[in-house]
């Protein structure tokens, strides 16, 4: 019996507030001009305040459950990747597993940054592989402005919120199927990108809140050159290792944090612009939602037919990075939704 994981549905949920480069000129000394050159951002989404991230991914998981045409009871597992959990514990995995009612499901979190949806959807399709699980849902939803600094002009400017989730099934003979994986960690750079207060080393005091030090922080220019460099390779490196070139695939999907890193991805690559999966100009950088977002934008503007390949590609705080090497298996035509 094959048990290969495949994704069987995908959807978003993105806050309908938009926080334009206009209303950021009003807010740090920064232009639309700089923005839009040096990142490719124009606007992003914001969460309302008393909302979590939780509650994204709930609404994300539901859209996914009526395009399957399934109950939250079906639910098997439910793997979250967020930086920007509701609180540190319980996970937000389990908060959205209450949200959705998905009674007999396990839940837990994944930390691993901008990479966390690649990380959890090499986790959550270990599960189908095994036999474990039959249904198991990844989700990948940040609230980033909720750790935003929005004196900042460094970070203020490149990060928004979203939600984005898969459902994974066993292929069971079908075509999709997540192919495979390559995942890298580097904790030497920690250093560069990283919210410094609020866990066990820097407990919350009036002087982390005094110091800023709840909010991100990014060395952008030495974070940059890594992400360049690593999310270039990791796409290479997986067509490689599946005897695969760039002509072979049919959609790009990489991490939005900066429309000049994905260019050099794209141009290692070597393949078209109309191949790529790109909305960083309209939500900016929402670290473990981006992949599944663009995913399903491009789903639902039809550029995926059964039996496409798709790869995924990652560079994020950790230093995290990784690709994915998919076979798409969601046929348009037999959707509930
Ligand atoms: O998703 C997780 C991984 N994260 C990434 O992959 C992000 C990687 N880094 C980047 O995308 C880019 O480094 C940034 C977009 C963060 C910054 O772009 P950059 O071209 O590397 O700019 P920079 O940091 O080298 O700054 C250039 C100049 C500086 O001024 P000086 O020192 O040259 O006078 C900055 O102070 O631009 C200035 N600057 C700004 N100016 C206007 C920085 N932010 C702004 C801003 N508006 N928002």
């Amino acid at each position: 019996m094959n048990h290969q994981a495949y994704i069987s549905a995908i959807s978003h949920w993105v806050p309908e507030k938009v926080l334009t480069n206009a209303d950021l000129e009003k807010m740090v000394d920064t232009n639309d001009e700089w923005i839009r050159s040096r990142t490719g951002i124009r606007e992003r989404r914001i969460l309302e305040d008393g909302k979590a991230s939780s509650d994204m991914g709930a609404e994300a998981v539901k859209l996914l459950l009526k395009q399957r045409g399934i109950g939250a009871e079906e639910i098997d597992a439910i793997v979250v990747a967020t930086v920007t959990p509701d609180m540190f514990f319980p996970s937000t995995a389990n908060l959205i597993q209450d949200k959705i009612g998905a009674k007999k499901a396990f839940s837990f979190d994944i930390a691993a940054a901008c990479s966390g949806f690649i990380y959890a959807l090499s986790v959550g399709s270990q599960f189908i592989n095994t036999g474990t699980c039959k249904k198991v849902v990844v989700v990948g939803t940040d609230k980033m402005s909720a750790i935003t600094n929005y004196r900042d002009r460094n970070t203020c400017v490149l990060f928004g919120d979203a939600a984005g989730a898969v459902l994974l099934e066993p292929n069971d003979g079908k075509e999709g199927a997540v192919v495979d994986f390559m995942l890298h960690s580097d904790g030497s750079g920690a250093d560069y990108l990283h919210m410094k207060a609020g866990g066990s080393l820097y407990p919350a005091t009036v002087e982390t809140v005094a110091n800023d030090w709840h909010y991100i922080f990014q060395d952008g220019r030495t974070v940059f050159k890594f992400a360049v460099q690593n999310m270039a390779d990791i796409s290479v490196r997986i067509l490689e290792k599946n005897g695969l070139e760039g002509k072979d695939i049919k959609l790009f999907v990489p991490h939005q944090a900066n429309l000049r890193i994905i260019d050099a991805a794209v141009k290692r690559l070597g393949i078209d612009y109309d191949k790529v999966a790109i909305n960083i100009d309209r939500y900016g950088n929402t670290t473990a939602a981006t992949i599944p977002l663009a995913m399903s934008e491009s789903f639902q503007a039809g550029k995926l037919e059964v039996g496409d390949y798709v790869v995924l590609a990652t560079f994020g705080a950790g230093f995290t990075w990784g690709s994915a090497l998919l076979k798409w298996g969601i046929d348009r035509e037999k959707i509930s939704e």
